[in-house]
Order: structure tokens, then sequence, then C-alpha cells
């Protein structure tokens, strides 16, 4: 495995559970958010969702980690919303091995959690265009779905003991 993206919509707990399971693993941990050109976060900010067009260079980015973290052996977690299944084939191009981690919860869970959540730019008014957006994991894919209805570290903890029977 290179890496293992924590994916689905905003406030889902890809940032929470990542840097748990990161520590966890012993594996370096990458905030996708990190990558977003400024236009990118200026535009989620504003409460406008981002197209395809907004995304792919951000995509491209977090695929040269990826890439990179295969040549030096060293594996990573990296908070992604990967939502679109090409977007997640985007993520693994050139033949890196992805694992694709989806936090599924309900729509009311989320929107709780979002709205209490502090000094981050993503507006709650954008969760309907993240779950209009989001395609479930199809069966030919590298990746496992897991609730949110427990604390981050005990998901991380979950996560972890279902990897071995993916990896
Ligand atoms: N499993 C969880 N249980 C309770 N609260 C959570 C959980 N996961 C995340 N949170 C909280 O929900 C909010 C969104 O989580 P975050 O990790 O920032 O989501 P994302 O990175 O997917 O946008 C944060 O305030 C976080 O503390
Ligand atoms: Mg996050």
């Amino acid at each position: 495995m290179d890496a293992i993206v924590v994916m689905g919509v905003a406030g889902c707990g890809k940032t929470s559970v990542g840097e748990e399971l990161a520590r966890r693993l012993g594996w370096q941990f990458l905030e996708g958010d990190g990558f977003h050109p400024p236009e990118n976060i200026a535009k989620m900010s504003a409460g406008i969702p981002l197209q395809d067009e907004d995304r792919w260079g951000w995509l491209d980015t977090i695929a040269a980690h990826i890439a990179l973290a295969r040549e030096a052996k060293a594996p990573i977690v990296v908070s992604c919303s990967a939502l679109k299944r090409r977007y997640r084939d985007r993520l693994s191009a050139g033949g890196t091995r992805v694992l694709f981690v989806h936090l599924d919860g309900s729509r009311d869970i989320i929107h709780a959690r979002m709205a209490l959540r502090a000094g981050h730019f993503m507006p709650t008014t954008l969760l309907d265009s993240q779950f209009a957006a989001l395609e479930p994991l199809e069966s030919g894919e590298l990746g496992i779905v897991c609730d949110i209805d427990s604390s981050p570290a005990e998901i991380a903890a979950r996560v972890s003991a279902r990897i071995a029977s993916v990896a």
C-alpha cells in the first residue's frame, strides 16, 4: 500500500480520523485541503461549489505526493474528499496502490458537526452539493466504508483492524 486516502463529504471527519489513523500506523499525515490553490479556497469560502476543472490540479498534486510516498517506500495517510470515481482514479494514476476509506454518515449528523466546527473555510451551505457530487465506492475499487458513529480514535482503530484484509 502506498497511501490511505480518507474520503467523504465535508465535515465527515477526514482530518480527525486521518490524523488518528496516521498516528496509529506511524505514517505521515497529509492534509488534502492544504493543496488547494487560493482560488479554490476563495470559492468554497464564498459558498460556491468547486467544479471538476477546479479539482484536477489539486488532485494531481495529491497524486504526486502519493507517487513520492511509493518511491520512498514510506506510505502516507491523506485526507481528501475524493467524491467521484474519476477523482479517485486520478489520485492513483500511474499505478500507485491507494486504499480509500469512505467515512459515511447521515447529512444531519455531519451538518451538526460542521456547524460546531470553528475556523474552517467550508460553509455548511455547501454540504448538499457535496452529497450531490458523492459517488460511493464501486466494487472494482480498493476501498472500505466506515460509519462515523464512534470517536475518531475508535474509527481509526476499526480501520486499521480492517486494513490487513484488504492490503
Ligand atoms: N467521529 C467523530 N465524532 C465526533 N465528532 C467528530 C468526529 N469526527 C469529526 N468530528 C468533528 O466534526 C467536525 C468535522 O470533522 P473534520 O475532521 O474537520 O471533517 P473533514 O476533515 O472531513 O471536513 C470537527 O469539528 C471534528 O472535531
Ligand atoms: Mg478536513
